[in-house]
C-alpha cells in the first residue's frame, strides 16, 4: 500500500491559486504603472517642480560684452499628446560676468525682436525697449521677458518660457 502523499491535491490546488493570484496582480501593477504615466506624462515633462528644464544657450566666451547676442534653443513642447522639439529664439546681453537673457519673442503680439542700435526694435508695431530689457515706446505692455540663465563650465543654460502676450504682468504660461 502507497504511504499518503506529503502534498495532497487541495494543498497543490490552494498553491496554484496562490501563483495565479501573485501573477494577476503583478499584471495589474504594471498596467496601472502604464496607465499613470500616461495621464501624468504632461507633468513629467516639465522637470522638477512642474518647471521647463535648462537647455544649452552656447559657450559664455563666445558673447562679446555690451552687444545682444542672438541665441536659437532647442526646447521640447508637448502638444496633445506628441513632444516635439522647436527652436526659440533669445537675446543674451553680457555686462562682465553678468547676464541678462530675453526671450526674442514681442510681449505684444508674439513676433520676433530685432536688435536695434539703443536696444531692441519689435518689427511689426514698432515697440522698443533699451538695451536692459525696459520697454521705452509701442504697443506693448511690459519690458522684455527676462529668462532665467545659468552659467556651468562655461556654458551658459537657459530656462526657456512662454509669457501671456498684450499684458502688463508678466506670467508663465508653459
Ligand atoms: S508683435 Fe511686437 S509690437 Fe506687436
Amino acid at each position: 500500500m502507497n504511504a499518503p502523499s506529503a502534498t495532497g491535491p487541495l494543498e497543490r490546488r490552494s498553491f496554484l491559486g496562490k501563483l495565479a493570484g501573485l501573477m494577476m496582480g503583478a499584471m495589474a501593477a504594471v498596467v496601472a504603472f502604464a496607465a499613470g504615466r500616461y495621464t501624468l506624462h504632461p507633468a513629467l515633462e516639465q522637470g522638477p517642480g512642474g518647471r521647463t528644464p535648462w537647455t544649452d544657450a552656447g559657450l559664455l566666451e563666445d558673447i562679446p560684452d555690451g552687444q545682444p547676442v542672438k541665441r536659437s534653443v532647442v526646447i521640447s513642447q508637448i502638444a496633445g499628446w506628441g513632444q516635439f522639439n522647436v527652436q526659440r529664439l533669445i537675446w543674451i546681453v553680457r555686462r562682465g560676468e553678468k547676464l541678462e537673457v530675453f526671450s526674442a519673442t514681442c510681449p505684444h503680439l508674439g513676433c520676433t525682436v530685432n536688435a536695434a542700435p539703443n536696444g531692441f526694435l519689435c518689427p511689426c508695431h514698432g515697440s522698443a525697449w533699451n538695451a536692459e530689457g525696459d520697454r521705452i515706446g509701442g504697443p506693448a505692455r511690459r519690458g522684455l521677458d527676462a529668462l532665467e540663465y545659468e552659467v556651468r563650465e562655461g556654458v551658459v543654460y537657459v530656462r526657456y518660457q512662454y509669457f501671456k502676450p498684450s499684458i502688463e504682468e508678466k506670467i508663465a504660461v508653459a
